[in-house]
C-alpha cells in the first residue's frame, strides 16, 4: 500500500506524480483511501461494479447497503440524478459540502447497481474536500466511497485509522492529515414529496430547513441505511467497549466521554478521559467524536461512559451516532 502526504488545503497536487498515481488506480479499478472533511472516504470508480464489488469486500459491509457517490459539481452530479427544483436550491446553497442528496437515478448514469444497491434513487454529494473534487474529475468518475472503517464500526478520521481499520486491500492511502467535521455528511432524500433527513451529519438541520423555507421530515428509523432499502443497521459506529449514553455518575472500570467545563463528581473513577469539548462547543466536539471512542477504545475499559450532549446543532449528529453505538450489538 502506498501512503501519500497531502496539505488538504493547499490544493497544490495537479502536478505531483503521486496525484496523478491515485487518478491511475482509480481508473484501473484500485481503491484509494481519500480525506474529506468529513471522514476518510475509501473510494472506488463507482462506474466500475468490480471495483464497487471490492469496496463490500474490504469493508465486511452487508451489500445492501448503498454507497454516495461523490462528484466534482453540480453539473456532474445532474449526469446521474434527477434534481427537481428543491434538491437544485439545497445543492446550489449547500455545495460543496458535507451534505448527500439521494435524488432519482437517472436511466442514462452508467453508475453501477451496486452502488445504488439496486435502487432507482443515488446519492450525490459535492464535497468541499478539494482533493475528493479533483480525483472525481480527473479520473473522469463520479467516485464511490463509504467511510473508510470495517463496517458496523468507527468511521475514520485520520489515515492512521484508515490503515488499522482497512489496511490491505486499499492500493493507496492519501493522508490529509484529522478530517475537520468528523462526522459523516447529512443525508436528505428528494424523491418527491417532502424532503427527508435520513442521516443527521455534518451540516446541521436547521441549515437545511433554512435553506428549503420549511422543516425536514424525520429521520423516521435508524440512519445509516436507506429506509428504501431492506435491511436495517441500528447498531453502528460500534467501538469494542460497550457505550453507555447519557450518563451522569462514572462507575469504577469505566471510561468516560466527557462534554463541558463540569464533570460529574466522580470522574476520577475513569481508567480514561477524553473531553468532546471543554467548552461545550458542538462543532468541535462533532470533529473530536471518533478519534475520542478510538483513544477510549484502546483504553481497554470495558464500557465507555458518554455524558448527556445537548440535541442542538450538531449535537443531533453526535447523538445519533453515539446511539447506535450503544445499539444492542448484532
Ligand atoms: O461524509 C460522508 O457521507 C462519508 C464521506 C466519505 O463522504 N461517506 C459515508 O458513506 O458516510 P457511508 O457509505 O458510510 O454512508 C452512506 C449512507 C448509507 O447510510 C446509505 O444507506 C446511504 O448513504 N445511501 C446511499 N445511497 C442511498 C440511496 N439511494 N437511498 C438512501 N440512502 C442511501
Ligand atoms: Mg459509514
Amino acid at each position: 500500500m502506498r501512503r501519500w502526504t497531502i496539505d488538504p488545503n493547499a490544493r497544490n497536487w495537479q502536478q505531483s506524480p503521486d496525484f496523478a498515481a491515485a487518478v491511475s488506480l482509480l481508473r484501473d479499478g484500485q481503491l484509494v483511501a481519500v480525506p474529506t472533511e468529513t471522514v476518510y472516504g475509501l473510494a472506488a470508480d463507482a462506474t466500475n461494479a468490480r471495483a464497487c464489488a471490492a469496496i463490500y469486500e474490504v469493508k465486511g459491509r452487508p451489500q445492501f447497503n448503498p454507497l454516495i457517490s461523490h462528484v466534482e459539481s453540480l453539473e456532474a452530479a445532474e449526469r446521474h440524478g434527477q434534481f427537481e427544483p428543491k434538491a437544485r436550491q439545497l445543492a446550489e446553497a449547500l455545495w460543496p459540502g458535507a451534505l448527500t442528496l439521494v435524488v432519482p437515478k437517472r436511466e442514462a448514469s452508467p453508475v453501477s447497481d451496486l452502488v445504488t444497491a439496486g435502487l432507482d434513487t443515488i446519492a450525490l454529494r459535492v464535497p468541499a474536500a478539494a482533493i475528493m473534487r479533483d480525483l472525481a474529475e480527473a479520473s473522469g468518475r463520479p467516485l464511490a466511497a463509504p467511510s473508510a472503517n470495517r463496517s458496523g464500526r468507527i468511521s475514520a478520521t485520520t489515515a492512521e485509522a484508515v490503515i488499522a481499520e482497512l489496511g490491505g486491500g486499499i492500493a493507496m492511502v492519501i493522508d490529509g492529515g484529522e478530517t475537520p467535521v468528523g462526522v459523516e455528511s447529512t443525508i436528505v432524500a428528494l424523491t418527491g414529496g417532502h424532503a427527508r433527513l435520513l442521516r443527521p451529519g455534518g451540516i446541521p438541520r436547521a441549515q437545511i430547513e433554512a435553506v428549503l423555507g420549511e422543516p425536514l421530515v424525520g429521520p423516521d428509523r435508524p440512519a445509516d441505511t436507506a429506509p428504501e432499502a431492506p435491511g436495517m443497521l441500528s447498531s453502528h459506529y460500534a467501538p469494542s467497549a460497550a457505550v453507555r449514553p447519557n450518563a451522569t455518575e462514572i462507575l469504577p472500570g469505566e471510561a468516560l466521554l466527557a462534554f463541558g467545563p463540569a464533570l460529574p463528581e466522580s470522574a476520577h473513577r475513569a481508567i480514561a478521559v477524553e473531553n468532546l469539548s471543554p467548552s461545550g462547543d458542538l462543532v468541535e466536539a462533532a470533529a473530536r467524536l471518533f478519534s475520542s471512542l478510538r483513544r477510549l477504545d484502546a483504553s481497554g475499559a470495558g464500557t465507555i461512559a458518554v455524558m448527556p450532549v445537548p440535541e442542538d446543532g450538531l449535537g443531533e449528529a453526535i447523538n445519533d451516532r453515539l446511539r447506535r453505538a450503544a445499539a444492542p450489538r448484532g
